[in-house]
C-alpha cells in the first residue's frame, strides 16, 4: 500500500469507528497553535487505548509522557468514576497546554501531571497504590527505565502499552546509530526477555504513518 492507501483507510476507519469530539479535536488543535509537535497518537490508536482500558477494567492508569493530553483524555474517559490517571510530563509549557485540554474535555478533576522527567519522577510513586495499565509514550532512549518502573509500579495482570515500536521500519535494523531507534529496540528486547512481562507488538500504518504498538502483561 502507498501513503495515498493507508491515509484513506485510517480517514474510513477514524470516521466509522472513532468520530469526532470537540474536547479531543480542541486539545490537537490547541497543541499545534502551541507549537507543540504533532506526535500525538492517531485518533484510532487513542480509541484503542480507551477500549483496553475498559476491557480490563483499569481503575488506576499510569501514563509517561502526556504532551498535551489527547491520549490522557483517551485513557481517563475509559475510567470509573473513582478512577485515576498519573500523566509524567518534562516539559512544563506541555503540562500547561496538557492541564487546559483535560479541564476542558471535562476529566480534570481525575488526572494528576506530575511534572518532571520519568526518571526522576517515577521512584516517588512507589509505596502507592499499583496500576492497572501502563502507556509509556515519551523520550524512547528512556523506554527500558520506563518498563522497569511499569513492572515495579504494575501487579499480576497488569497492561503495559509502548507507543512507537517500529519507527517506519527502522526497529528491525541492527546497525541503526539512531538513539531514539535504539531505545526502542532495547525496550523490545527487555519485554521478550524478562521474565516480568508477556508480550507482542503490532505494526500501524494510519494517519501517523508507519509505527507500531507493544502490548504486554505483567505476569
Ligand atoms: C516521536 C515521538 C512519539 O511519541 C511519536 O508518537 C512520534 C514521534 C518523536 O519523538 O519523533
Ligand atoms: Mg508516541
Amino acid at each position: 500500500p502507498t501513503p495515498d492507501t493507508w491515509r484513506r483507510v485510517d480517514a474510513y476507519l477514524t470516521e466509522l469507528l472513532v468520530g469526532h469530539d470537540p474536547a479531543l479535536d480542541q486539545a490537537v488543535e490547541d497543541q499545534n497553535q502551541a507549537g507543540l509537535p504533532a506526535i500525538e497518537v492517531a485518533p484510532v490508536n487513542g480509541k484503542l487505548l480507551h477500549l483496553v482500558a475498559r476491557m480490563s477494567g483499569a481503575r488506576r492508569v499510569l501514563e509517561i509522557g502526556t504532551l498535551g493530553a489527547y491520549s490522557t483524555i483517551w485513557l481517563a474517559r475509559a475510567l470509573p468514576e473513582d478512577g485515576r490517571v498519573v500523566t509524567i510530563e518534562a516539559e512544563p509549557r506541555n503540562a500547561d497546554i496538557a492541564r487546559a485540554n483535560l479541564d476542558r474535555a471535562g476529566v480534570g478533576d481525575r488526572v494528576d501531571i506530575l511534572l518532571g522527567r520519568g526518571a526522576d519522577v517515577l521512584p516517588t510513586l512507589e509505596g502507592g497504590e499499583s496500576f492497572d495499565l501502563v502507556f509509556i509514550d515519551a523520550d524512547k532512549e528512556s523506554n527500558t527505565i520506563y518498563l522497569d518502573w511499569a513492572a515495579r509500579l504494575g501487579h499480576p495482570g497488569t497492561i503495559v502499552m509502548v507507543d512507537n515500536a517500529v519507527r517506519g521500519g527502522e526497529v528491525a535494523n541492527p546497525a541503526t546509530e539512531n538513539p531514539q531507534i535504539i531505545g526502542v529496540q532495547r525496550g523490545l528486547e527487555m519485554l521478550g526477555r524478562d521474565p516480568r512481562f508477556d508480550a507482542t507488538a503490532l505494526q500501524t500504518l494510519d494517519a501517523k504513518g508507519y509505527d507500531g504498538i507493544a502490548l504486554a502483561l505483567v505476569v
